[in-house]
């Protein structure tokens, strides 16, 4: 039987990548996200091009209802999930006094209390059953503060640093947790978050390369993997110079 991966966000983007790259190796899939006409279009895809199960859920992670939907559709129908990848995400480019504090609160919903619940519950199963993998999709956001962006950026925050604990929970115990931060990717983030035209989105990666670096990433067990071009030296300076400044320079690039 094939193992099988639960992949958030799967409708477009790097959740997409993950998909494919996924079945390719040779996994079942669990895929979620809000639209289910690109799920099942995906899943016909995928199951035409390399036979494996493709199980499509249909869920709002800004409900909190939506976990325990995932959850228990992977329980009834008998699902051992050994890989969970928390794609899903998104961001909004905004003064905060100026911003719908409705959708600052969704995204806190999705980019963070979706993914510590899923894990909690995921990993949980992992234990039981002697190992799994976790791969959380942070972002290059997770090490500064972001004017403009201040949620999202925190929230980015919140996953690298959850995950890294984490994965130090766990060194003994046959599970690893993956913190992924990628630069800008050429995906629907931008769109969704009125800044495509920000300077920090004048050269984004491409989508599929991002994600099997990730998946790589994962499947080699790693910690921490900040991705992209001069990535190094965005981590290195926002330890050399003090948080009031990177904010300074994020908030110019955030434009
Ligand atoms: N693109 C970048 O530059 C970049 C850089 C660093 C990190 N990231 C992170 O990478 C991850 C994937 O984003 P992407 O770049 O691939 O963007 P994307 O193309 O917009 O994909 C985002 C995915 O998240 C899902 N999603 C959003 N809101 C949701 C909700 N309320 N409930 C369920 N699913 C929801 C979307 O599905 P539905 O709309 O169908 O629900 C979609 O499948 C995110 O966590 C993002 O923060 C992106």
């Amino acid at each position: 039987m094939n193992k099988t991966a639960l992949i958030t966000g799967a409708s477009s983007g790097l959740g997409r990548e993950f998909a494919w790259i996924c079945a390719e190796s040779g996994y079942d899939l669990v895929i979620t996200a809000r639209n289910l006409a690109n799920l099942n279009a995906l899943k016909s895809e995928i199951e035409a091009k390399f036979g494996v199960r493709v199980f499509v859920i249909g869920a709002d992670l800004a409900k909190s209802q939506s976990v325990e939907q995932i959850c228990k559709f992977c329980k009834e129908n008998d699902l051992k999930i050994d890989i969970l990848i928390n794609n899903a995400g998104f961001g909004d480019h905004d003064e905060f006094s100026k911003c719908d504090i409705k959708k600052q609160n969704e995204m806190i919903a999705v980019n963070i209390t979706s993914l510590l619940n899923l894990t909690h519950y995921f990993l949980n199963l992992m234990l039981n059953n002697g190992g799994g993998k976790i791969l959380n999709i942070a972002s290059a956001a997770s090490l500064t503060a972001g004017p403009k962006m201040s949620v999202y950026y925190a929230s980015k925050a919140f996953v690298r640093n959850f995950s890294v604990a984490l994965a130090e929970e766990l060194r003994e115990k046959n599970i690893s947790v993956t913190a992924f931060c990628p630069g800008p990717v050429a995906t629907n983030f931008g769109e969704r978050a009125n800044v495509k035209n920000a300077k920090i989105f004048a050269r984004s990666d491409d989508a599929n390369a991002v994600a099997k670096r990730a998946f790589e990433a994962m499947q080699k067990g790693k910690t921490l993997v900040y991705d992209g071009r001069f990535m190094w030296l965005a981590n290195l300076l926002t330890r050399l110079v003090p948080s009031t400044f990177s904010a300074k320079v994020t908030g110019y690039l955030n434009g």
